[in-house]
């Protein structure tokens, strides 16, 4: 029998790339859309306006499952992968992206490195703690003379007996003071790459502070602070992975974790594109008919929806290849790339389209939390270098 939608000439049992979601996570999608009308719509501009951290809504987060996704079943997880993070947090970042970031740092930059490279008994420990949401992760990276170039970190690891002893200051640490469990990377000896190891550090520790709180132009509701570590004593069963495996773990994580800047990208787009899209289909010509605005409006408009499916694409796919364990890190900085990109000119177009009402409403405030996806998770200068390397090296 003939399939008349079969395109003429196509050899019959061609393989073909789905672009469809599976239905669990049509189903999550639609779960997660519902949460943030419901929970995060009506509280998302005070949050702002307050710089307030949601602790409540994480919590009920929490209680959805959305920050196991990442975690192992036999550790209490749905271990739904990086596909699933990434179509939950389009969706909480398409509302608030404060809620957002907090909720992506957790899954993508805690909770999955320990997956990949604890040991049991490090996962025993932690992951009934950070799966409830009772305790949220943060990842302790940057310094002030390593933003950028992380191998230039200087906060100091030394062996001393049973434990390491943990010196130095970390910097714009998102989450940093709600945080119970932290990632950090120390340098254990000189060499620049190998001299770098991870260790889990708990915020109840003694000689574990906050410093310095960030005042921001935009995710307003996620604290960015000054992490110190002032001879922590970490014991040595809390070191992540191997000595000296530190660099490559950083940067195997921040794959996963520009994954989820992506996401909070696509989401900051969605509904910058979705306020122009409405305010347009308000407008009417002399005649009281809808006109839709002017061409120039629609062209804009058109422009973002065509490079926002472009973006989710090139999310989407980033995501698939690290839950199939293959390396994405081309991939993944393409898609940050990409939708760190349309986020700012999606948030720039719906103030300039909306006019006064975009200049105070949620335009306003999407135009300023666009601008740390940027920023964040490597800026935009490092994503084309790690997409510039991928492509001359491949
Ligand atoms: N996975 C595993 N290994 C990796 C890797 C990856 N993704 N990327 C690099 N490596 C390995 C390399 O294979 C290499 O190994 P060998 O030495 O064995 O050959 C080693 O690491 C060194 O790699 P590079 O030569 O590429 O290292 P580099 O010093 O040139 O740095 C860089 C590369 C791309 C500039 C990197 O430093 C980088 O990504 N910088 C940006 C840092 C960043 O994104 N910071 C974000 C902070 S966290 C944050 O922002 C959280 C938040 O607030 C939300």
């Amino acid at each position: 029998m003939t399939n008349p939608s079969k395109t003429p000439g196509a050899p019959t049992g061609a393989r073909v790339a789905d672009f469809e979601l599976p239905e669990d996570l049509k189903a999550l999608q639609a779960t997660v859309r519902a949460f943030a009308e419901r929970e995060l719509a009506p509280i998302a501009a005070g949050l702002d306006a307050e710089a307030r951290f949601p602790r409540e809504a994480v919590a009920r987060a929490a209680g959805l499952g959305l920050l196991r996704v990442t975690v192992p079943r036999e550790h209490g997880g749905s271990e739904l992968g990086n596909l699933a993070s990434c179509v939950l947090l389009e969706e909480l970042n398409a509302v608030c992206p404060s809620t957002g970031v907090t909720v992506s740092v957790h899954n993508s930059l805690a909770c999955s490195p320990l997956a990949k490279w604890g040991n049991d008994e490090q996962k025993r420990r932690y992951f009934p703690r950070l799966i409830t949401g009772e305790w949220l992760g943060a990842y302790c990276l940057s310094e002030a003379g390593a933003g950028s170039d992380v191998a230039a970190l200087r906060c100091e690891a030394k062996r001393a007996g049973d434990a390491w002893v943990l010196n130095g200051p970390k910097l714009w640490i998102t989450t940093g003071s709600e945080a119970s469990l932290f990632i950090v990377f120390a340098r254990t000896s000189p060499d620049r790459n190998k001299g770098i190891s991870a260790f889990l550090v708990e915020r109840g520790w003694p000689g574990v502070g906050v410093g310095k709180k960030e005042r921001k132009l935009g995710i307003r509701a996620s604290p960015t602070v000054e992490i110190l570590l002032d001879n922590v004593q970490v014991p040595a069963a809390n070191l992540l992975g191997q000595e000296g495996q530190g660099f490559a773990i950083a940067l195997d994580t921040l794959d996963g974790g520009r994954l989820g800047i992506a996401s909070q990208s696509l989401g900051i787009a969605r509904a910058c594109h979705d306020l122009i899209r409405d305010h347009l289909e308000t407008i009417r010509d002399d005649k009281g008919r809808s006109s839709g605005g002017s061409q120039a409006a629609q062209y804009q408009l058109a422009d973002l929806a065509a490079d926002l499916d472009a973006a989710r694409f090139l999310t989407w796919r980033a995501a698939v290849l690290r839950d199939r364990g293959v390396r994405c890190s081309k991939e993944a900085a393409m898609a940050k790339l990409a939708a760190s990109r349309l986020c700012n000119r999606a948030a720039r177009s719906a103030v300039a389209i909306l006019g006064p009402a975009g200049a105070s409403g949620a335009a306003e405030r999407f135009l300023r939390d666009a601008r740390i996806t940027e920023i964040y998770e490597g800026a935009t200068d490092i994503q084309r270098l790690v997409v510039a390397r991928g492509v001359l090296g491949g």
